[in-house]
C-alpha cells in the first residue's frame, strides 16, 4: 500500500507515519528527515536546502523530486511505502502521477493553527535516530534523552516561533491546494488530529483499515 501523509507542519504526520510504518512494515520516507540529514552531513544539497528551511520556505521542487526519485527505487519500497511531507506542491504531486507512482491513500491530518503553534513549542527530536517527542503529549521516558538510541534530544532550528509562523503560511499557500488535487481523485481521507497522540493513531489506523476492506 502506498500512502501519503498530508497536513500542516506539526500536525503529527511524522508521529503517525512512524506508527503506521511499524504496523504495516513498510518504510516511512520523510523528505524533511532526509534534508536534515543532508544538512548535518554538509552535502551540497544540504547546504542549498538549509537557507530555505531556516526561513520556513519550501526547498525547490527539483531538489525534493530528485530525493524521492532515487529513494523510491530502493528494494524496501516494493511492498509499499509512506511519504511523509512529499508532495508539498502541485508540481510535486504531478511528478508522482507522471512517473506512474500509484498512490492508494492520502491521509490528511487536520489540526488548527493555534494548536500547531503550541505543539511545535514542546517538540523535541533526536538528532541521531530522528525520533520525535513532545514534552507534554509524548515525553521520552528518559527525560531529555532519546528512549530509542540514548542521544540527547534537541529543539529543531525551524521550531523557533517566527519560523513556525512562516511555515504555516507556506503550508496554506503552497501545500493546502493538494487537498483539492487529491480530493478530485477520490483518494483523500481527513483525520481530525486529537489532543492525545494515541487517539489520532487509532483514527488514522481505522482510516487505513477501512481502505483495505
Ligand atoms: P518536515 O520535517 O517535513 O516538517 P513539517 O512538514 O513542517 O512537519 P513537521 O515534521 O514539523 O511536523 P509533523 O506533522 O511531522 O508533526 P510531528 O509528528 O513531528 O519539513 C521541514 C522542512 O523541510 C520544510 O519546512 C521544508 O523547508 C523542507 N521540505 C520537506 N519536504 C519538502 C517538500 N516535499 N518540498 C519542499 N520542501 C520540503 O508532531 C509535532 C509535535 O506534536 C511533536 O512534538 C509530537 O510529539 C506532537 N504530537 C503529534 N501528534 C500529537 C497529538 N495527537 N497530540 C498532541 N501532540 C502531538
Amino acid at each position: 500500500m502506498n500512502i501519503i501523509f498530508l497536513g500542516a507542519p506539526g500536525a503529527g504526520k511524522g508521529t503517525q507515519a512512524e506508527n503506521i510504518s511499524e504496523k504495516l512494515n513498510i518504510p516511512n520516507i520523510s523528505t524533511g528527515v532526509i534534508l536534515r540529514e543532508a544538512i548535518n552531513e554538509k552535502t551540497s544539497m544540504g547546504l542549498k536546502a538549509k537557507d530555505y528551511m531556516d526561513k520556513g520556505a519550501l526547498v525547490p521542487d527539483a531538489i525534493v523530486i530528485s530525493i524521492i526519485k532515487s529513494r523510491l527505487t530502493k528494494p524496501d519500497c516494493e511492498n509499499g511505502f509512506i511519504l511523509d511531507g512529499f508532495p508539498r506542491t502541485v508540481p510535486q504531486a504531478e511528478y508522482l502521477e507522471e512517473s506512474g507512482v500509484v498512490i492508494d491513500l492520502i491521509v490528511d491530518i487536520h489540526v488548527p493553527d493555534d494548536k500547531i503553534i503550541e505543539r511545535m513549542s514542546g517538540r523535541r527530536v533526536c538528532p541521531m535516530c530522528g525520533a520525535t517527542y513532545h514534552i507534554i503529549y509524548k515525553p521520552s521516558h528518559r527525560g531529555n534523552i532519546c528512549g530509542r538510541c540514548e542521544s540527547r534530544l534537541i529543539i529543531r532550528d525551524d521550531d523557533k516561533p517566527e519560523v513556525v509562523l512562516s511555515r504555516l503560511e507556506t503550508y496554506h499557500k503552497q501545500t493546502e491546494p493538494l487537498k483539492d488535487f487529491y480530493g478530485k481523485r477520490n483518494v483523500l481521507k481527513t483525520v481530525i488530529g486529537q489532543e492525545e497522540v494515541e487517539d489520532t493513531s487509532r483514527l488514522t489506523y481505522e482510516v487505513i483499515q477501512n481502505f483495505n476492506k
